[in-house]
């Protein structure tokens, strides 16, 4: 039976992005160049899929993990060579191949379901994408005869300045009928400016044999892209922020700027909810429905429920419950776990801690390693002393207590539900139910001291 195999080329080191990072790695909104290619063909129903792997190997593969199989290429010899080192893997096989460049990260999946099914409709042996590139300079130039029919493809290298004035582009992306693809691959030569095996020769071998080889025009320029150098990058992240924010508004999220909101690609969002500019969302988080998120926040891999507040704030490896509100200023740090309607205010830093329902933290306050109870008051300035130098400690805080301002509650503590701690207080023992605990020195007034001042204030 006839199959559908995908191979995605992802062997070269990426000269031009001048980085110690391998070209396919480098991010987009979030996920690696690699993975978003990876992620549309794996919505198109392959049957294989073969990741070809050189430069940076063991790193894309701890990348995509077992979503692919792998080919290895040893030496970057071209992107022809770099097919054909799928041949042990695929060569054998009945059906069709697409064929993708790890560094064209913005294809739709609908788009190469389109090439798809152009290709199935026609009956050629080969379809190539391409595109009408605004500047082509780079690209692989489509050279079509004088009916239209395409001839071959011109590397941008060994173009003469005629075809250097083509504007239709070879978007890297083709199907070919697999067999007659593997059986191309082995006539393709180097003898070219590059010195390389260009998997675009393939086109002109096909046609010698009298194969017929075909042409689909993609019309949105953008989605072709290929990411060569750091400018290139920059200009596909703006692409994809753009489109990743209009999914969202069209879901029922409010953007006030969305080309200065800064939205991963695996982001998810509840209707209603408000986003201020500069904001970023990264990673997994997910926000819920009805959310204000305010201006400059920063909010990664957490999840905040429905009805959330944040004001200015960072949050990192979090969550926050229904209706809580934080900032501005303040910071979750990883494992804070935030209550329903807990009021966190500005200046405050959360780290491994449990914050109960409807507790309130105001103002310049450090909880570290602790569980605080529901319907807590914690005054302004307390400081949850959880490090000795050594080891970190844990302090726990039972419902309905009072933090007077300015304490510090030095772990090991437990201070049970309904106790007091008295504002100015330094904490080391456990407090019991109902208590009061006041750990201060008492004020004592100097009566006249005025009169026994060597020199008055005045006299300066
Ligand atoms: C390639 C096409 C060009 C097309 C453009 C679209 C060829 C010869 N040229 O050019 O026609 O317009 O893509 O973006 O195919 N790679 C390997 N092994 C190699 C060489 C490259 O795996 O030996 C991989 C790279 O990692 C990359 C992809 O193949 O993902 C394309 O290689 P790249 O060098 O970027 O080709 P372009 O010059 O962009
Ligand atoms: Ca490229």
């Amino acid at each position: 039976m006839s199959s559908r195999n995908t191979i995605i080329l992802a062997a070269g080191k990426g000269t031009r992005m001048k980085s110690k990072l391998y070209k396919v790695l480098h991010r987009v909104c979030g996920k690696t160049m690699v993975d978003h290619v990876l992620t549309q063909v794996e919505s198109t129903n392959m049957d294989r899929i073969v990741t070809i792997v050189g430069y940076g190997a063991d790193d894309v593969r701890k990348q995509l993990g077992d979503r692919t199989q792998y080919a290895m290429q040893k030496e970057q010899l071209g992107t022809g060579h770099a097919v054909l080192q799928t041949e042990p893997l695929l060569g054998d096989v009945d059906g069709v191949t697409l064929i993708v460049s790890g560094d064209t990260p913005l294809f739709r999946a609908e788009t190469l379901q389109k090439l798809f099914d152009y290709h199935e409709a026609k009956g050629d042996v080969g379809t190539i994408l391409t595109s009408i590139a605004p500047n082509p300079t780079g690209y692989g130039r489509i050279i079509r005869n004088d009916i239209g029919l395409v001839e071959k493809i011109v590397e941008q290298k060994d173009a003469t300045s005629e075809e250097q004035a083509v504007k239709e582009i070879n978007t890297g992306v083709y199907v070919f009928d697999n067999k007659a693809l593997f059986n191309a691959l082995h006539q393709v030569k180097n003898d070219n400016a590059q010195g390389e095996y260009y998997l675009t020769d393939v086109i002109e071998i096909l046609k010698a044999a009298g194969q017929r080889v075909g042409a689909y025009r993609m019309s949105d320029f953008s989605e072709s892209m290929g990411v060569n150098d750091r400018k290139a990058l920059a200009t596909a992240t703006k692409v994809m922020q753009r489109r990743i924010n209009e999914e969202h508004m069209a879901n029922g999220v409010t953007f006030i700027d969305p080309d200065h909101t800064y939205v991963d690609v695996d982001v998810k969002i509840g209707a209603d909810t408000i986003i201020e500019p500069n904001v970023q969302l990264k990673g997994h988080t997910v926000i819920g429905e009805d959310c204000m998120i305010g201006a400059n926040s920063e909010i990664r891999n957490s999840v905040i429920h429905d009805g959330v507040t944040i004001t200015s704030s960072f949050i990192e490896d979090s969550d926050m419950a229904d209706g809580s509100d934080i900032g501005p200023m303040s910071h979750l740090r990883p494992d804070a776990h935030i209550g329903e309607n807990v009021h966190l205010g500005n200046f405050v830093e959360i780290k491994k801690a449990t914050i109960g329902a409807r507790t309130k933290v105001g103002h310049l306050t450090y909880v570290g390693n602790a569980q605080l109870g529901t319907d807590i008051n914690v005054g302004c300035g307390v400081v949850f002393v959880n490090y000795d130098g050594v080891g970190k400690h844990e302090s726990i805080v039972g419902d309905h207590s009072f933090i007077g301002s300015n304490s510090n509650l030095v772990a090991p503590l437990n201070v049970a539900d309904h106790s007091f701690i008295a504002a100015g207080s330094t904490i080391t023992k456990d407090v019991a139910r109902h208590d009061m605990a006041i750990a201060r020195e008492r004020q004592t007034n100097k009566p006249d001291y005025w009169s026994k001042l060597p020199h008055k204030p005045e006299d300066k």
